[in-house]
């Protein structure tokens, strides 16, 4: 303990403790927020974090500006004051093509007569904003945005907030004065949860990264900086006295990053044109998985003695440029709205747009993703819209300039048919997603609603694979599931790889699966948001199917697990009459499910857990959980203390040693026939 109550009861500080509690901090913070390899678990470092403010709860006395402990924000500013840069913030020149960038390093290689091939330090461009970082023996003491380049504004408080910079420099070797360069960014991440969170207050969002950083850097209030998740990374230094830089960039931000300051991993030292391509393009494949954003990269002559040769023109260095990467955004012209059909139902709506160049490609269709965005953005036809076209993803309208919009800009309204088949289209209340409720009779979801059909947990045809539907929609022979069993082997024969026999076997297999159970019978219609288990629910509930295809969805809701949205969903499929036709269909051609169902139920495993591994003789692994299930018995995925019987196949393997090592009862399957009624 770092305290000792004496006889009276007055506390005594071990001095040395803040000091050594501050230091770990420090090396723990540096670990976490600059070297991204935290040592310590959460839990630990926050003890250590705790003991600290307690000691300075009790002395405030002891409190320095430079503790770990102050980084909550402060009171807020009325204004922020101005501060003069001593050495000016310059800003980058641009090159957008290789000719540019072949231009840009013999222009330099000229002025300093005679390089052959120059080194270069590459780094990305990232899309944040510049601050600067002063240092005064070690201490942090000012920050400021960069503003004009001469003058910019003092946002020491709430660079105070922001983890990665450290409030100390560590090492013995820290020039008297340092004023260090950098950018202040949103990582992606942070960026997607912060707005999800001011979403769900219904709170104003940030429309990119860039936007978001630059305003949690620029309110007066740092108590609300020290809530954003900012960083920084650091990529210059401006002043320095009383200390020794090294004699390059590159080696320059292996310096800062010994002090403590963070760099990005990304830089690297390269040689000549042909090292600054590689590295463009490397990045530029990156870019997309990179947790940041960024709209380029900068490419700096390496040596500090050829940039202090080579100077300035106007306010850009000429050792330097920004090769920058195709804009991801853009804006132009609404023209229209189109809704697609996608394969499960779902209603896309597509923009039509005016052309624009975007993310290095012409683009002129944009998806709106749903209807629930289109009107949460409220995006209107005759809008001037931000569209994104980010690497390989599809271009996306992100939102509308409302300020631009045009009188006469018109809502979009969504169809109440489907534009494929003509049903019904419904929008369940709380559900952004249209969908086409004519599920069986689309043709845009005939493939996946047959497919599905088909499938092991659906109707389980075996023989009638993915491929095969495939085949059999596109030469049009199957429009709807009652269709398959209208062919005969003859028609199967004639289709690729289907010889007699295996079309034979087909049918057989049709008529097969023709008796089957309601649960699975519900499953197999592809209703959406009707999973397996809630298939089932809705059987048990209802026992057949005309009281279900009647419910209303008020009674639908009395089904344990279903929700207000699958009740919709359910209500609008039997509401469309020609879904109601293809059942009855189904069911003139054979379709079964014999009510025996029900007589299998039972309570005799009422409160057991089972887990189900290996190969099972005679039974698969879902028969064996349809039959504890049918018991009221409950079937989990691992073996835990709470397991009461392990049902083991041949090739068991880590589950059954865990059950062994757990005492748990290991059975085969007979012992579970033996178990039944
Ligand atoms: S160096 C003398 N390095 O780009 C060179 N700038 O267009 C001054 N930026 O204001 C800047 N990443 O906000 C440099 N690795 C990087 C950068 C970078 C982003 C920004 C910075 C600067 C602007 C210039």
């Amino acid at each position: 303990m770092s305290e000792t109550k004496s006889d009276e009861g007055v506390v005594r500080l071990d001095p040395g403790r803040i000091k050594a509690l501050r230091d770990e901090i420090r090396r723990h913070n540096r670990l976490y927020y600059v070297d991204d390899n935290p040592e310590l678990p959460d839990g630990s470092y926050d003890r250590l974090f705790q003991e600290l403010q307690a000691l300075e709860a009790e002395h405030p006395e002891l409190i320095t500006a430079e503790s770990p402990t102050q980084r909550v924000g402060d009171v807020p500013l009325d204004a922020f004051s101005q501060v003069e840069h001593e050495v000016p913030m310059l800003s980058l020149g641009n090159v957008f093509t290789d000719e540019d960038l072949a231009e840009f390093d013999r222009r330099v290689r000229d002025r300093l007569e005679g390089v052959e091939s120059l080194e270069y330090c590459a780094e990305p461009k990232l899309d944040g904003l510049a601050i600067s970082l002063l240092y005064e023996n070690g201490k942090f003491t000012r920050s400021a945005t960069r503003g004009d380049g001469r003058t910019g504004e003092n946002i020491t408080q709430n660079a105070r907030t922001i983890k990665s910079i450290p409030l100390q420099l560590h090492g013995d070797d820290v020039p008297a004065v340092l004023e260090v360069r950098g950018e202040v960014y949103m990582p992606k991440a942070g960026f997607a949860k912060m707005n999800a969170e001011l979403a769900a207050r219904d709170e104003k969002t940030f429309v990119n990264p860039r936007n978001a950083a630059a305003g949690s850097l620029r309110v007066l209030d740092s108590r609300i900086t020290a809530t954003r998740p900012l960083t920084m990374y650091c990529y210059a230094v401006g002043r320095v006295e009383g200390g020794e830089l090294p004699e390059g960039q590159f080696e320059l931000l292996q310096q800062l990053k010994t002090w403590g300051l963070r760099v990005g991993p990304e830089v690297q030292k390269v040689n000549g044109v042909a090292g600054l391509q590689a590295y463009y393009r490397d990045i530029g494949e990156r870019r997309e998985s990179l947790p940041y954003e960024i709209d380029g990269v900068v490419y700096k002559v390496n040596r500090f003695d050829w940039q202090r040769e080579l100077g300035f023109v106007s306010r850009a260095p000429r050792w330097a440029t920004a090769h920058k990467f195709p804009a991801q955004e853009e804006i132009t012209l609404l023209r229209s709205v189109d809704f697609q059909v996608g394969r499960t139902g779902a209603l896309t709506p597509t923009a039509r747009l005016e052309p624009v160049f975007v993310g290095g490609v012409t683009v002129s269709n944009a998806t709106l993703h749903n209807i629930g965005e289109i009107r949460r953005k409220d995006v209107r036809i005759g809008d001037t819209v931000v569209v994104r076209r980010a690497g390989d993803v599809i271009p996306e309208v992100v939102r509308a300039i409302i300020e631009r919009r045009p009188v006469d800009a018109v809502e979009i309204e969504l169809p109440t048919e489907c534009p494929e088949c003509g049903s019904a289209v419904e929008q369940p209340e709380g559900e952004a997603v249209a969908r086409c409720s004519g599920g069986l009779v689309c043709a845009a979801q005939r493939k996946a609603a047959l497919q599905h059909f088909a499938s092991r947990k659906a109707l389980d045809v075996e023989g009638l694979g993915d491929k095969l539907v495939e085949q059999l929609v596109e030469a049009d022979k199957v429009k709807t599931p009652a269709d398959l069993f209208r062919l005969t082997a003859d028609d199967y024969a004639g289709m690729e790889r289907m010889g007699k026999k295996s079309a034979t076997k087909l049918v057989a297999a049709l008529n097969k699966a023709k008796i089957t159970t309601l649960g699975r019978f519900l499953f197999s219609l592809g209703i959406s948001n009707v999973g397996e288990s809630t298939a089932s629910a809705l059987a048990e509930h209802f026992g057949d199917l005309p009281a279900l295809s009647e419910a209303t969805e008020e009674q639908l809701i009395e089904v344990a697990d279903v929700g207000p949205i699958v009740a919709a969903h359910v209500h609008a499929f039997f509401a469309e009459p020609r879904n109601q036709q293809v059942i009855s269909d189904l069911q003139a051609l054979g379709l079964e499910w014999p009510v025996a169902e029900s007589t299998n139920r039972g309570d005799s495993l009422v409160g057991k857990v089972f887990v189900i591994t290996g190969t099972l003789p005679d039974m698969t692994r879902d028969d064996a959980k349809a039959l504890i299930v049918g018991q009221g018995g409950k079937v989990t995925g691992s073996v835990s203390k709470k397991t009461d019987y392990l049902l083991a196949g041949e090739a068991a393997g880590s589950k059954l040693e865990k059950a062994e090592a757990l005492g748990v009862e290991v059975i085969s399957a007979n012992d579970l026939l033996n178990m039944l009624p």
